[in-house]
């Protein structure tokens, strides 16, 4: 493992070794030999009380169990001390272990330094046997975030606690929770009993059924009632054993939208005053900031972070344009929109948060209408939103969907459980950086961190839950934690399959990196036929959707297959009724033998097959003679799954046309080539 190698250190003896330890340290050192563990070797914690406590515990519930020292021990001791200054260093979060025969001392500006190089000696020890040399060490990123939806299905205490101490063992040290959302309000809040009465339930356990249906909620412990939520003493439970792992907890309250269980507790909290019918909130009813202002003390009451997630996202904003009171509040605000409306509830919200010394955090729609003045961007539709609010001097965590959103299919489709759709394998994750070389220092500055999502729409159970999260959680974690230079693919899927069995035996589920299948045949070069290059126009309103243009006008003859999801910039998405309807003129007339081309089906985001396919030929490019008419039953179900229409015989052609008809159910069609041979 090169990356690990040793480096030049005059007088030393070195050899080519190599430590298994995600994420991968700054600069490692190892020379010949090992320092061995004993039955003798003691702990010595040169530390506050506060940090002494927890490091001790940290060992204790670590297979390495040494025996606290009562002096500072002279040899055969793991010595862990705080100091003032560590030259190399610039993150309080980083430390500096010497591996040498007589022990093992490290040192570090805080107690979380202390932390993270108790994390990596966990990681290097060897049957006792720990390398000798130097690690020098310290996170890229201060703010290295995973979010979990416990929303869409509901995780326990215990389930939570154990995702936390994997996040800590990889360096990781916030964790987003999710608590909020039409699929059940998970956070007791006392003022408001009937959020965890009524909202934290509903009908149906598997979020898919209940989507589907009526979209109703339950009362708790009604028979059927699928739910729960964490009572504020669980919620305490969480935040101190997170602390205890150096890992701080922010709690995402969603508003304005994503709040169809709070307006069926709570409807009067809603434009039209009805249960069930609205997702936002009324902004203009006082009454609302008045809930929100109740929930928002509880929840600075219950978790200390200094951010507190306001959600902010995907707000239809529908109902406050008919809205007399939200009406009545544009005017005497002067918004001249509804974005502005949102914009001012933010802004409201934030003064609140920031009244009460905590900082607002939001999705990236915060910009929309105008950031509140404090608030911390999460950038996931791309990284547009945080390198705009980096732009306008705020902070910004990243998390775009295509890097860090692993509830995406992290193998080919049909080999997985039913995914949200998408395709992000660990190679995708691991090459995210989300600090390019384009950034200006200043927005370098502002660039927060980074975190991965899992949200869990299509994540019901535990196992299935740790199966998504790992290893690609371990990816992300590098991604946050180590420098680009250090950073190579094979080097890191070698360490992930030593850091797979160790989740395993630890009872965690990981994806079996083992058995991953890999993008879809022909997805990954290039490919060669006589449509390459050539000519192709879109006859009669056919057009393809702009946020899925792939390459364009040449997108469908620029010999790129598409992979397992159509978000990969080589799939064609057509949206309009007239479906795909193009003409591709070869430039001469030549025999022409198989014309096809591939379509691709995933009910849930509305991508559906074509109902009929119709390939064509002409001599002149106006007068067609059909080689092929194909109708297909187009079945809605669960799966993705990939179709080719073609045609095979003979024919001289100049020009090649293929049609495709979208089907009732409407919806995109997406197709990567037309290959012609
Ligand atoms: C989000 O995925 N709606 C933040």
């Amino acid at each position: 493992m090169a990356l690990l190698s040793c480096v030049a250190f005059a007088g030393c003896q070195h050899e080519e070794k190599s430590l298994s330890v995600i994420p991968i340290p700054l600069e490692v050192d190892l020379r010949k030999g090992a320092f061995v563990l004993d039955g003798n070797t003691k702990l010595w914690i040169d530390a506050p009380e506060e940090d002494r406590d927890l490091l001790q515990e940290c060992m204790a519930r670590s297979f390495l169990q040494l025996e606290a020292a009562t002096e500072r021990p002279a040899g055969n001791a793991v010595i862990l001390e705080i100091v003032d200054s560590l030259v190399q260093l610039s993150s309080p979060e980083g430390y500096a272990m010497t591996v040498a025969k007589s022990g093992i001392v490290v040192q570090a500006l805080s107690g979380a330094g202390l932390f993270y190089a108790v994390q990596t000696l966990l990681q290097m020890v060897d049957r006792g046997h720990v390398p000798l040399g130097r690690i020098v060490d310290e996170p890229r990123l201060a703010y290295r975030g995973m979010m979990l939806d416990v929303s869409r299905h509901f995780f326990g205490v215990d389930f939570v606690k154990k995702q936390i101490a994997a996040m800590a063992y990889y360096k990781l040290n916030h964790l987003h929770l999710h608590l909020t959302d039409a699929a059940g309000w998970r956070v007791e809040i006392m003022r408001y009993p009937r959020l965890t009465e009524l909202a934290a339930w509903r009908t149906h356990a598997l979020w898919k059924d209940w989507w589907n249906s009526e979209r109703r909620y339950a009362e708790e412990g009604a028979e059927q009632a699928y739910g729960g939520y964490y009572t504020q003493e669980q919620i305490r439970e969480i935040v101190e054993y997170a602390r205890k792992h150096y890992i701080t907890v922010i709690p995402e309250i969603e508003m304005p939208s994503h709040s169809e269980e709070v307006l069926a507790a709570y409807p009067e909290l809603s434009c039209s005053q009805v249960p069930y019918r609205d997702s936002d909130f009324c902004v203009g009813n006082e009454q609302v900031f008045e809930f929100i202002e109740n929930v928002l003390t509880e929840v600075m009451e219950l978790f200390p972070s200094q951010y507190i997630h306001i959600g902010g996202d995907e707000a239809s904003k529908q109902s406050w344009q008919s809205c007399p009171r939200c009406q009545a509040r544009m005017e005497t605000e002067g918004l001249t929109g509804a974005d502005e409306l949102q914009s001012y509830m933010i802004r409201r919200v934030e003064s609140f948060l920031n009244g009460h010394g905590r900082s607002l955090l939001g999705w990236d729609e915060i910009l929309d209408g105008g950031l509140a003045p404090n608030a911390t961007v999460m950038s996931w539709r791309g990284t547009e939103g945080g390198l705009k609010a980096m732009a306008m001097g705020h902070r910004a965590i990243m998390t775009p969907g295509e890097y860090c959103y692993l509830d995406a299919y992290q193998d080919a489709p049909h080999t997985q459980p039913e995914a949200f759709g998408g395709y992000l394998t660990l190679q995708k994750v691991y090459s995210y950086d989300p600090v390019p070389d384009s950034l200006s220092v200043t927005q370098k500055k502002l660039l927060y961190g980074v975190q991965g999502n899992l949200f869990a729409e299509y994540i019901p159970t535990e196992e299935h839950l740790e199966y998504m999260a790992y290893p690609r959680m371990l990816a992300l974690a590098e991604v946050a934690w180590s420098v680009p230079a250090n950073k190579e693919y094979g080097d890191f899927r070698t360490r992930v399959l030593e850091a797979v069995d160790e989740l395993r035996a630890k009872g965690y589920n990981p994806f079996d990196l083992r058995t991953e299948v890999g993008n879809r045949p022909g997805a990954d070069k290039p490919i060669r036929h006589l449509g390459v290059g050539k000519q192709v126009a879109y006859v009669d309103g056919s057009a393809y959707y702009s946020g899925y243009a792939a390459g364009g006008d040449s997108a469908l003859v620029d010999g790129l297959r598409g992979g397992w999801t159509y978000g990969d910039r080589c799939w064609q998405g057509f949206l309009g009724c007239k479906g795909v309807d193009v003409v591709i003129d070869l430039g001469e007339v030549m025999p022409v033998g198989a014309v096809s081309a591939d379509f691709m089906q995933i009910c849930g985001p509305g991508v559906f097959m074509p109902v009929q396919i119709i390939i064509s030929s002409s001599f002149d490019g106006k007068s067609f003679t059909e080689l092929k008419r194909i109708d297909n039953e187009v079945v809605r179900d669960d799966a993705v799954t990939f179709k080719t229409f073609g045609w095979e015989g003979c024919a001289d052609a100049r020009y090649i046309r293929y049609q495709a008809v979208r089907s009732d159910f409407g919806g995109f069609l997406f197709v990567d080539e037309v290959v012609v041979n």
